[in-house]
């Protein structure tokens, strides 16, 4: 399905471009990075990421998922990456005054520090979330319903500008690779697995599949 291929094409940039936002705040941090630099990443965040990407997952792909294939929205795996896509955009709002200024006391750089930490990790979970088990599982149930494409639409201009910035930007700060984050496949690796989701086969298996796996795991 060309929108899953078009998701994981823009995960991979998004990923890569979260490095770089790292390696930018160690920079500005340590005086060897150009602060205007700040601003571009957040649109980068907000308007590629935010209003392109995360947009078109929750108005096109988790809106199929509960119309053709009957999912529910309001629990499991999509309430799960709904709420993160809201609670990303609230970091991105408290980090947004700290990479548009132009200078930083201590306070201010251990803050933004911590906020792109946390941010980071948020959204490299849940990049892992949907590359290994949403995005793979909402193909094969679409299928199933006979949707073998969903539509999808061309970036705005103003989209495309922000996806050039990111591009820039990687291209200007290195990505570094954040080797305290624990990353992998699966919803055990979830941080929502156990706390506001049970996990894939809990959430989305219907009565046929726990039957045609009856000794895969208890129901509950
Ligand atoms: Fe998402
Ligand atoms: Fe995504």
């Amino acid at each position: 399905m060309q929108l899953i291929d078009d998701l994981v094409a823009e995960h991979d940039l998004i990923e890569r471009v979260l490095e770089s936002m790292r390696a930018f705040v160690d920079a500005r941090i340590q005086g060897g990075a150009d602060p205007s630099d700040g601003v571009r990443f957040i649109r980068f965040f907000r308007i590629f990421a935010g209003h392109f990407h995360h947009a078109r997952e929750e108005g096109i792909l988790f809106a199929a998922l509960v119309q053709k294939a009957e999912l529910p929205a309001d629990r499991g795996p999509l309430a799960v990456m709904i709420a993160d896509h809201a609670r990303m955009a609230g970091m991105l709002d408290q980090m947004e005054p700290l990479f548009e200024a132009l200078v930083l006391d201590p306070a201010s750089s251990d803050r933004m520090q911590d906020l792109a930490t946390t941010y980071s990790h948020a959204l490299w979970h849940h990049i892992d979330a949907e590359n290994s088990v949403l995005l793979p599982e909402s193909r094969e149930r679409l299928r199933r319903h006979h949707v073998s494409e969903l539509p999808s639409r061309p970036l705005s201009a103003e989209e495309l500008e922000a996806r050039f910035c990111g591009e820039d930007l990687l291209a200007k700060y290195p990505p570094i690779r954040d080797t305290e984050v624990l990353r992998g496949d699966g919803c055990v690796l979830c941080p929502a697995f156990g706390n506001t989701c049970r996990g894939l086969e809990r959430e989305w298996w219907n009565e046929w599949e726990w039957e045609e796996f009856p000794d895969n795991m208890p129901r509950d």
